[in-house]
């Protein structure tokens, strides 16, 4: 037990998610991003609402049978994977994690699409691959952890001129003042949904979608909070009293006023 929140450097994230990877898995869903729910009355599961809101990313990407699809900081590849279902594309999954690497794989194998989805292990910030060599890009809740405009620059570096990319970033809402966001377990400072049409610009990156879902995904700190209740003395047990840390690091943000929205950003890279 080494780390505490995901910090800012990849080595740093990377370390964290050794941690996080195993409890997101047992106390929240292989999805390692928010829900989305329909309403306030829509009850589903938290496995219903994350591949719901991988559902709604695919949408955002034209891509079929054919098409290269990257996905950067993929998690454990299940929205991969689901991506590679729906579409009949190829994707290529990247993480800073090695760990997620290998799940990602093991996953693909499973599902019999090793041949066209595959993991690899690689920092966002110095992609391993040629300018122009993708027909879309997937970043789903990963921007969150890395300098933006960097990051943003090098997804738009390896897409083809037109090709689309779609996100998902955290976001301060409007009202509130930020702090608790900033405190929160995504330790890059979080941007606001104004600050997105001049960073995507200065990406070459042209909006065609740009939404708050956040009362959409708000859901998502209730049933993680409920997650992680269930699982306290189960997680305390299994890492030790260093773990009450890591648990206040991940119910910092978690409240009734959370001040962490969500937002989907879906643009193409300039011509
Ligand atoms: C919140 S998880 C989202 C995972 C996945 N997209 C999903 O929806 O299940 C954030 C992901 O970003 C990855 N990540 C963060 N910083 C990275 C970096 N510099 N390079 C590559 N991956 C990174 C993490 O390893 C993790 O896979």
């Amino acid at each position: 037990m080494t780390t505490q929140t995901p910090g800012t450097t990849p080595d740093q994230v990377s370390d964290f998610y050794d941690v996080y990877n195993s409890l997101l898995r047992k106390y929240w869903d292989d999805n390692f991003h928010f829900g989305y729910w329909l309403d306030d009355t829509d009850d589903s599961s938290v496995a219903v609402a994350t591949d719901r809101f991988t559902d709604i990313m695919i949408g955002k990407l034209p891509v079929g049978p054919g098409a290269r699809v990257l996905d950067v900081g993929c998690g454990i590849g299940k929205p991969a994977v689901r991506l590679a279902q729906k579409t009949g594309a190829s994707v290529v999954g990247i993480s800073i994690n090695q760990q997620q690497v290998d799940e990602g794989n093991a996953r693909a194998a499973a599902e019999g699409l090793a041949g066209r989805v595959s993991f690899r292990p690689a920092n966002a910030l110095e992609l391993p691959f040629e300018d122009g060599s993708f027909d879309a890009v997937l970043a789903f809740e990963s921007i969150c952890h890395m300098p933006r405009l960097p990051a943003l620059r090098e997804m738009s570096r390896v897409l083809k001129p037109g090709g689309r990319i779609a996100l998902t970033d955290l976001i301060k809402l409007d009202d509130s003042d930020g702090s608790a966001a900033d405190a929160g377990f995504e330790t890059q400072a979080l941007p606001r949904y104004s600050d997105y049409p001049a960073l995507t610009a200065a990406a070459r990156v042209e909006i065609d979608e740009l939404t708050d879902v956040s009362a959409h995904t708000n859901r998502t700190y209730a049933a993680m909070a409920e997650g992680i209740t269930r699982g306290t003395d189960e997680i305390v047990e299994q890492f030790g009293p260093g773990v009450v840390n890591v648990l206040q690091a991940v119910a910092a943000p978690l409240g009734p006023s959370a001040s962490v929205g969500c937002l989907i950003m879906a643009g193409h890279k300039a011509g």
